[in-house]
């Protein structure tokens, strides 16, 4: 495999006109951009652009893309099912390949529920349907809507998921649909987190606590270990169901299987979506039969759990299947901090701009703060930058912070060349050899 190698020239020509003709054909609704970035296939955590150059992939389209770009099982997988045919839609009719996703996805995650006669899943297109059915099945079980929900989570990008994410909200102005707890960091936060949802579990009326077991577009924050355990004892006492948003740190990324597996926790819901489709659109809520079968036909997308789409996750899920790529991961995750950190503690120009260095397995967040006169945020979107320029791709995840979520089949040495790549940038912002326009057209969040 190649080093990342700067941007030349004539590739970054050929990058733009490429970019350009996205801009002109592709809704901004659905542009979270960083930079001009275009795409043409790629390779285990390669990317390759529309000008032929290939880039180390540092975000695996903010996880999406887990299992690697062009991946051999996951490919036959699909093939093998658009060559079978057999309809395009559960809706009316049971699936063989449908059926074993549900089945397979009822036996992987551990619920509160034991029965597996009592466990239903739910097959949807993202994370966002599947957060939303699954608030759904809570209020229609409880007969009640509030939901509880943390400052700084994200569930979905429409609907009853945005409605109840806490991101972007300031303080004192819940989001529509749910009051916001704090998300706690340190176990002296917890005090805070037991009198904020007790005083809120005591006083209304609620159907759920959704939560993230790692608190991924918050800017990737690991609670204590006692927090889940704490949310749950404060569900039960309050009769509200427990649901957990595993979109972006489920199936292998945190180094288990599931990040909430991390304590002996049992949800009553959980969440999937992102990696469980191997690139193609594909959620999953997992829960109670009677939170989830009933009212009949109130969830209805035609192309849900399709056959296709379903093949590429029964593939996925066989990938994970005997825990080896989750162990790997943890370990990766550990030289991946290690180097951070590495850097951190050396005089290069820039490691004074890394404020923290945190998450789990391959959910990295890395804070940065100010350089060279730059204000944090603007740190960290010129050192995105400059890391696509320099052959690495990741992104803001908030404000200030990077994600660092490479595809989890990613080889050790590629891993370590693009954190490399990655601190070079960071080098290049603090020299000012990162100016300031270059940045100005790309939104991000
Ligand atoms: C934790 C979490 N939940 C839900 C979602 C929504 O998933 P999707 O964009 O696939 O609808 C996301 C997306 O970023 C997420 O990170």
């Amino acid at each position: 495999m190649p080093l990342p190698k700067p941007i030349t020239n004539d590739q970054r020509e050929a990058e733009l006109a490429a970019y350009a003709r996205d801009q002109q054909a592709v809704a901004g609704v659905e542009h979270l951009r960083f930079f001009p970035q275009s795409i043409s296939g790629g390779l285990g955590a390669w990317l390759r652009t529309s000008a032929g150059r290939e880039v180390l992939d540092f975000s695996a389209s903010w996880t999406a893309a887990a299992f690697g770009h062009g991946n051999e099982a996951v490919a036959e997988a699909i093939s093998a099912a658009a060559r079978n045919g057999g309809g395009a839609s559960v809706l009316s009719s049971a699936i063989d390949e449908t059926t074993r996703l549900a089945e397979g996805l009822i036996d992987l995650v551990p619920l509160r529920e034991t029965d597996r006669a009592e466990k239903r899943a739910y097959l949807g297109l993202g994370g966002t349907d599947a957060n939303t059915v699954a608030i759904a099945a809570a209020r229609h079980v409880t007969g009640r809507s509030g939901i509880v929900a943390f400052r700084g989570s994200y569930h979905g990008g429409h609907g009853p998921s945005e409605q109840v994410s806490g991101i972007g909200i300031p303080v004192g102005q819940d989001a529509p649909q749910s009051r916001l707890v704090e998300y706690p960091v340190a176990q002296s936060d917890l005090d805070h987190t037991r009198a904020q949802l007790t005083s809120l579990l005591a006083t209304e009326d609620f159907a759920a606590v959704i939560v993230e077991a790692v608190q991924c577009d918050g800017g990737v924050l690991v609670p204590p270990a006692d927090f889940l355990p704490l949310v749950r004892e404060l569900c039960d006492a309050h009769g509200v169901l427990l649901v957990v948003d595993e979109v972006k740190a489920g199936l292998g990324r945190t180094g288990q299987l599931l990040a909430y597996q991390a304590t002996d926790v049992r949800p009553d819901l959980v969440t999937l979506g992102k990696s469980l489709g191997g690139g193609l659109p594909v959620s999953a809520a997992v829960g109670p039969r009677d939170a989830l079968s009933e009212p009949r036909a109130s969830a209805l997308l035609t192309t849900a759990g399709a056959p296709i789409p379903a093949a590429a996750a029964n593939a996925v899920l066989d990938l994970l299947e005997d825990g080896s790529l989750a162990r790997r991961t943890a370990r990766l995750g550990e030289i991946a901090r290690q180097a951070l950190e590495t850097y951190r503690a050396s005089d290069r120009p820039g490691h004074a701009a890394v404020v923290d260095v945190r998450g789990r397995g391959l959910l990295l967040g890395l804070e940065l703060g100010s350089v060279a006169g730059f204000s944090p945020d603007q740190v960290a979107a010129l050192a995105v930058y400059r890391a696509w320029e320099l052959g690495c791709a990741l992104y803001v995840v908030r404000d200030n912070v990077l994600e660092i979520t490479p595809p989890l089949v990613i080889g050790e040495a590629e891993l370590l060349e693009g954190i490399e790549c990655i601190l070079t940038a960071i080098d290049d912002v603090a020299a000012k050899h990162v100016p300031l326009d270059t940045i100005a057209q790309y939104g991000g969040w």
